[in-house]
């Protein structure tokens, strides 16, 4: 993945604005996204913050994504990890030449991108301060057993998702718990969607 090694990934820099109160972030698109899609969060969600938005480089029939699925909903394992191990090593690389600690980081993802969000917080624990995942899956049926200590998860899924039953929310969650992490669930009425509802709270969640 000779792409992800320096800077050369596609990618949107913003510097933090003199005014920026919350955390900066990294923003990680949906499947058929680009890394301009999720630009306008950073208003919403941490007005000013740096933000750090990268492209998914697997392309599906066309569509941008951060890993390869075998269909809906069931993702090559194998591959994701190779991904999101790349994606750190991109974070990491990227943070050093802009001058963001990764460490400060919440990643902040739609559907594929909260996925390997979630894969980043469980193949690299600590990388980033934490994350808010926005329509979100399992992506390691069996997760590595890492301790996530001092990692705030924002879980919005919603109710009426019907690639996201509330069984697969729950094991998500619960998987994240378990080793450790302070996850709050913000679930929403309306479907496989970022929900414009649940934003204020987050952004509340984000600067406390
Ligand atoms: C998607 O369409 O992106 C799926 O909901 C999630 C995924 O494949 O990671």
């Amino acid at each position: 993945m000779s792409d992800d090694a320096g800077l050369d990934r596609p990618h949107v820099f913003l510097p933090a604005e003199p005014s920026a109160a919350g955390p900066p972030l990294l923003l990680l698109h949906g499947t058929g996204g680009d890394e301009r899609d999720l630009l306008p969060l950073r208003g919403l969600l941490s007005p000013g913050a740096a933000v750090l938005s990268v492209r998914g480089s697997v392309l599906e029939n066309g569509m941008p994504r951060f890993f390869r699925r075998l269909r809906e909903g069931v993702f090559d394992e194998d591959d994701l990890r190779r991904r999101a191990d790349a994606l750190a090593a991109f974070v990491e690389t990227a943070g050093a030449a802009y001058g963001v600690d990764p460490g400060a980081l919440v990643a902040v993802g739609f559907s594929n991108g909260a996925n390997i969000a979630s894969a980043l917080l469980l193949r690299r624990p600590g990388l980033l301060r934490g994350a808010v995942l926005l329509s979100a899956m399992v992506p390691f049926a069996e997760p590595p057993a890492v301790d996530l200590a001092g990692t705030s998860v924002v879980v919005s899924n919603g109710r009426r998702d019907p690639m996201i039953p509330a069984a697969l929310t729950a094991t998500l969650v619960g998987q994240l718990r378990e080793r450790g992490a302070d996850v709050v669930e913000l679930p929403h009425p309306g479907g496989h969607q970022i929900d414009p509802g649940v934003l204020p709270q987050v952004r509340e969640l984000l600067g406390a």
